[in-house]
């Protein structure tokens, strides 16, 4: 039985990210395939809401079914218990990415040869720039053509702002793609479509004429200049830089034909973080305190009709969280205990008895939590980084059914709890206006209204820019501009005021007028 020290250094939580159709779904089915979690391809279902304009919602509830079964992915490799945090592939669900980011010590980015940086990774690695996570790179889809290396290499540098080091390096691509060099383990690994690993050869000297007979003369060429290249510009891998998310190592293969994945994973668990400290707005947590403490980062509903109550995950991030045992709620102010918390191995759900700091805990709640909540053994923390993000959608929401006004209430609440959007009342009469990131999150809520609160709404049409949470030290300038701006003032659901612009040019005109006043773009500051 390991102890505590040992089981938090074994754990490695993280997250994949991509854009839509990157090959985050088929990167982590065979990562899941490694690890022995599943036993066949095409287990992990791709959960994204496929790409039609007119969203379906039979798909946005299959969706959901398959987020919660595949939230989190636990499996054990070599010596490591592995979390995967599965992220939503929508833009529309963003946000959730955001949150789900909030709880992870590293990330993997894949990408598409052929398509290099996208606008959804663009958004995502930003995210992880604002809390340095450590970041792998997996430049995927290389039995197709796709862009140089050394192209890509830099638009990661210049869009993703990550400094790179590739620690793999492609021979050849698509019809003429041979394999990579290892330049990590110093391995020549062959491709060949399906295999295990492909063909791995340790290869120590790369000048040595034992490459030409398997590669071939012109490739052997071009593989020694360009190791040469790297060697001269690009700096070693240098594992504290990486784990305070200022060196980037990329990794190249094809997720699909199983080739270069697994060096990828051997090199994960030897370099990726164990659990960090997290911060809170009291003090900084170690994971190895005695004390336990963790935070909700995400809100489910539970897709079984006959259990209507939801799911919270917990990320742990000190201490032993039990069974059984009483916690502090810190911002109710009460203690609860969980009878049956669950984990989630290879995606099946089991009832944990003990969780150490990186585990996912899902907890049954009736209504209990927010995102954001915080668990501890009764000290008073909040911890940090788990912003809302200014909304670009809005519409006013309405009652369409008199008769349900309290049920629509409870599941806007509710609803709004879990993160499904933000919800603002305006100042002057009380209106209530939906934010959101995307479109589908309108969709999403009217529906769920419907299902599973028997509520019937209707939207209305607003037309606005921006939300952003205005404060300031100058108490007379606030009330002024409040008063002023009445018509464009509204609460958050927490008593926060905000600014609802109408355009660009207003809010910068605001900002200028009233330079006294901070405008926040993400409900954290
Ligand atoms: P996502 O979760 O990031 O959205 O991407 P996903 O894994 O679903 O992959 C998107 C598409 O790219 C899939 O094809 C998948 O098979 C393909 N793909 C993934 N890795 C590779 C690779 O290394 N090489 C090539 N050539 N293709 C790859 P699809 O046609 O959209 O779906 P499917 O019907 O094949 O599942």
């Amino acid at each position: 039985m390991a102890n505590f020290k040992e089981e938090i250094e074994k754990r490695r939580t993280f997250a994949v990210i991509a854009h839509p159709d990157g090959g985050k779904t088929t990167l982590t089915e065979k990562l899941l395939l490694f690890g022995g979690a599943i036993q066949v391809a095409g287990a992990v279902k791709s959960n994204k809401i496929k790409k039609s304009t007119t969203s379906d919602f039979m798909e946005i509830e299959k969706q959901r079914g398959i987020s919660v079964a595949t939230s989190v992915m636990g499996f054990n490799y070599r010596d490591c218990n592995i979390n995967i945090l599965d992220t939503p592939g929508h833009k529309d669900f963003a946000e959730d990415t955001y949150r789900t980011l909030t709880a992870v010590d590293s990330v993997i980015v894949v990408m598409d040869v052929a398509k290099g940086v996208e606008e959804q990774t663009k958004k995502l690695v930003e995210v992880c720039r604002m809390r340095d996570t450590p970041v792998i790179v997996f430049i995927n889809k290389m039995d197709r053509e796709g862009k140089d290396g050394f192209d890509l290499l830099d638009e990661i540098e210049d869009k993703l702002k990550l400094t790179t080091c590739p620690l793999s390096w492609p021979i050849g691509m698509g019809q003429t793609f041979k394999g990579v060099y290892n330049l990590y383990q110093k391995q020549l690994n062959l491709f060949s479509p399906n295999t295990k690993y492909g063909n791995i050869l340790g290869f120590n000297d790369i000048n040595s004429s034992e490459l030409e007979k398997h590669i071939g003369d012109d490739a052997a060429e071009i593989l020694r200049e360009e190791v040469e290249t790297i060697e001269g510009v690009y700096p070693s891998f240098d594992k504290e830089k990486y784990l305070t998310g200022k060196l980037s190592p990329v990794f190249f293969g094809s997720a699909v034909n199983n080739f270069g994945v697994k060096e990828l994973l051997d090199c994960f668990i030897e370099i990726a973080p164990s659990p960090v400290n997290f911060k809170t707005e009291e003090r900084v947590i170690d994971p190895y305190e005695d004390k336990f403490s963790g935070f909700v980062f995400k809100i489910h509903a539970n897709m079984d009709p006959r259990h209507r109550d939801r799911i919270a995950f917990l990320r742990v991030c000190s201490g032993t969280f039990q069974r059984n045992t009483n916690y502090l709620h810190v911002r109710k102010d009460k203690k609860i205990k969980f009878s049956n918390p669950t984990t989630f191995m290879a995606s099946k759900k089991e009832v944990v008895e003990n969780a150490y700091p990186g585990d996912i805990v899902g907890l049954y709640d009736s209504g209990n939590f927010k995102i954001g909540d915080t668990l501890t053994e009764g000290e008073i923390l909040h911890f940090k980084g788990i912003p809302s993000f200014s909304p670009e959608q809005f519409k006013y929401i309405e009652n369409a059914d008199p008769m349900k006004s309290k049920q629509l209430a409870k599941g806007i609440r509710q609803l709004m709890d879990e993160g499904v959007a933000q919800l603002f009342t305006k100042n002057t009469n009380n209106r209530k206006i939906i934010g959101t990131v995307g479109q589908l999150q309108f969709e999403v809520l009217q529906y769920r209204l419907k299902h599973e609160y028997g509520a019937s709404c209707r939207y209305e049409p607003i037309n606005l820019h921006k939300a952003c949470w205005i404060t300031s030290q100058n108490e007379t300038k606030l009330s002024e501009f409040i008063r002023k701006k009445a018509n464009y003032m509204a609460k958050d659901k927490e008593g926060r005021d905000v600014y609802l612009a109408e355009s660009r040019w207003m809010l910068e005109s605001a900002q200028t007028d009233y330079p006294e006043l901070e405008f926040h773009f993400t409900s954290e500051f």
